[in-house]
């Protein structure tokens, strides 16, 4: 199979990650005799210093010629400082617009061997298996007006929640789909419907699009209370399809069932069939450029793309074995090592695609 991946590494550990998830994409490729060719393209803080722009045209010509995309994270304290319309963030939340990347898939899943890293109890996080559906192109995040104004003559702010009831209505939608193929088959829709009229219209169209599915269980949560619930019984979700920023924020909390962001994957799913795969992490700016990033979550967001873009599931499982087993034998990033001896970047890398390599 011949492949164009775009590859944007953005900023910080960005780079670290998406590089050496590089080298992992052509052991794959060599084994199971595959073409993949990269091609780079600047966003982010980068993009910024190099072109005067978080998402230069040539960046979204490059992901609109290839088959799917990988991208790092961006941001970093340089850029902090500057003008809303040249943060890197901006870069990112252009490129999900423009691609129309609304569905943003988290998958949470423990591992036998870091039950352990969880700050929660063994008991509680054995066995977590969920997928947090995030909409990701609506929402607080894009809403106009978003800016400073004067309100009855003082100084105020105003940000806007807004939603097509289509924008809601697709992202519900590609959550039925995902539960109508678990073997749990349960939604739970995560609102603040006693307070939110948009969760209220939320709560509506997730009824509508349940008669669809008589097979999925639909369960409305608050998502004060879905934050508690996260913590309290994870084992209890299935689905879960929750807005822009409630997706944010849960998903990050989830994180730390699995012990670290580090290991997170995701899926950004367009409306095209051009999809976007990153680490749920940033661009952590505390230890980049040292070697000491955890690129397992950047790893299985590549294998993620080899199922759900390519339709390799043989490869995809090959990855996530490899992971597996190297984390069984006890190698561990710094973020995961508690103490001991921790491997750095690349060495976790290396590691992996020897365990890919010994089992072809
Ligand atoms: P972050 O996710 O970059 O880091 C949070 C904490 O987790 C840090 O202590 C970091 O060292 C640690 N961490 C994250 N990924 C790790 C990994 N792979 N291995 C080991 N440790 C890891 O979030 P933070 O610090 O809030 O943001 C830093 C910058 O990243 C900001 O500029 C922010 O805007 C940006 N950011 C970008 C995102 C993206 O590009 N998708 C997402 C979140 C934040
Ligand atoms: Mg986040």
């Amino acid at each position: 199979m011949k492949k164009r991946i775009a590859l944007l590494p953005g900023d910080g550990i960005g780079k670290e990650v998406v590089d050496v998830t590089v080298e992992v994409l052509k052991t794959v490729a060599e084994h199971f005799h595959h073409q993949f060719q990269f091609d780079y393209g600047l966003i982010g803080g980068d993009a910024i210093d190099q072109k005067g722009n978080p998402l230069p045209e040539e960046t979204i010509a490059i992901c609109k010629q290839a088959d799917a995309i990988i991208l790092g994270a961006v941001g970093g304290p340089k850029w902090d400082q500057n003008p809303m319309e040249l943060r890197p963030e901006r870069g990112l939340l252009a490129l999900r617009k423009e691609l129309d990347l609304f569905a943003n898939l988290r998958p949470i899943t423990t591992f036998d061997s870091l039950l352990d890293s969880s700050p929660l109890k063994k008991e509680y996080v054995n066995g977590v298996d969920f997928v947090i559906v995030r909409e990701l192109t609506g929402g607080l995040y894009f809403g106009k007006p978003s800016e400073r104004i004067t309100y009855e003559g003082q100084e105020a702010v105003v940000d806007t929640l807004l939603y097509k009831r289509s924008e809601i209505e697709r992202i519900i939608e590609s959550a039925f789909e995902i539960a109508s193929k678990r073997r749990r088959k349960h939604i739970t829709s995560v609102d603040k419907a006693n307070v939110l009229e948009s969760s209220r219209v939320w709560r509506e169209v997730a009824e509508e699009v349940a008669k669809r599915y008589p097979e999925v269980t639909l369960e409305h949560m608050l998502v004060d209370n879905a934050a508690m619930q996260l913590i309290r019984s994870p084992k209890q979700f299935d689905v879960i399809v929750t807005e822009n920023m409630f997706g944010d924020i849960l998903s990050d909390e989830a994180s730390m069932i699995t012990g670290s962001l580090g290991m997170l994957a995701s899926a950004s799913l367009s409306s095209t069939g051009l999809h976007l795969y990153e680490p749920i992490h940033g661009s952590a700016p505390d230890i980049a450029g040292k070697n000491i990033a955890n690129p397992v979550a950047t790893i299985l967001s590549a294998a993620m793309m080899l199922r759900q873009s390519f339709g390799l599931e043989e490869e995809a499982k090959a990855i996530e074995k490899a992971v597996d087993n190297v984390l069984n034998s006890g190698t561990r990033t710094a973020d995961l090592a508690q103490g001991n001896k921790a491997a750095s970047t690349k060495q976790m890398a290396e590691e992996i695609k020897n365990a890919l390599a010994d089992d072809h």
